[in-house]
């Protein structure tokens, strides 16, 4: 939370640095030289006073009231407007399945579907879909059934560290249920958005088609 220390940098204020009072009006050659050596610093300072005004900034946002159901349950949610899905998912609602990738819709760890179709939780803000359905990696199995595409994932030994899989996964379902999953080139292309940084697509591939088939 902010403090009031967060108002100005450590040991002096904006107009002044290093002890020396530009009021005065007559610096010595040598104080000059240590003022331009001490410009990186000075910049570093500045950087810190810019990051400590975003919390000030963060308590001044009006919260906002979403109603949003997820995995089928009703949630009723008090947010800050600025607050990306990805973010309410996992850091309000715990819901950590879905996961923090890239941040910035680049590699679709995390992707969920939202009034069922397939987006990245990063890219949106949760105030825009009052309303909406929300299905993360946690809405898919039915209690101790896995989902077709989860056992298939097993099945085919289509994760290695398992980062990217939750997002594989949810991808992949809503692959199948758009009807992009005929052959493996048509789910190649239409889980481009999807990357695996172990390099599991040849069973992420198989394990879509195995499930198209039973689905
Ligand atoms: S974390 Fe959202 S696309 Fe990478
Ligand atoms: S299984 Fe490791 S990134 Fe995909």
């Amino acid at each position: 939370m902010t403090t009031p220390e967060h108002d100005t940098p450590k040991g002096g204020t904006a107009g002044s640095t290093a002890g020396i009072d530009a009021s005065e009006g007559q610096f010595s050659r040598r104080e000059v030289l240590q003022l331009a050596g001490g410009a990186a610093s000075l910049a570093a300072v500045r950087g810190a006073v810019a990051q400590a005004a975003s919390p000030r900034t963060q308590e001044a946002a009006t919260m906002a009231r979403v109603e949003l159901i997820i995995n089928g349950e009703p949630w009723q949610l008090e947010l800050d407007p600025r607050q990306s899905l990805l973010d309410v998912l996992r850091e309000t609602l715990d819901l950590t399945g879905t996961k923090k990738g890239c941040n910035q819709g680049a590699c679709g760890a995390c992707t969920i579907l939202l009034d069922g179709k397939r987006v990245t939780s990063c890219l949106t803000l949760a105030v825009m879909h009052d309303g909406a359905e929300v299905t993360t990696i946690e809405g898919l199995a039915k209690g101790e059934d896995l989902h077709p595409l989860q056992a298939a994932f097993i099945e085919h030994d289509a994760f290695q560290c398992g980062y990217c899989t939750p997002g594989q996964i949810v991808s992949g379902v809503a692959c199948i249920l758009e009807g992009h999953a005929s052959s493996a080139d048509e789910i190649r292309g239409w889980m481009s958005g999807n990357i695996c940084r172990c390099g599991a697509y040849p069973g992420i591939v198989a394990a879509i088609a195995d499930a198209a088939t039973r689905s």
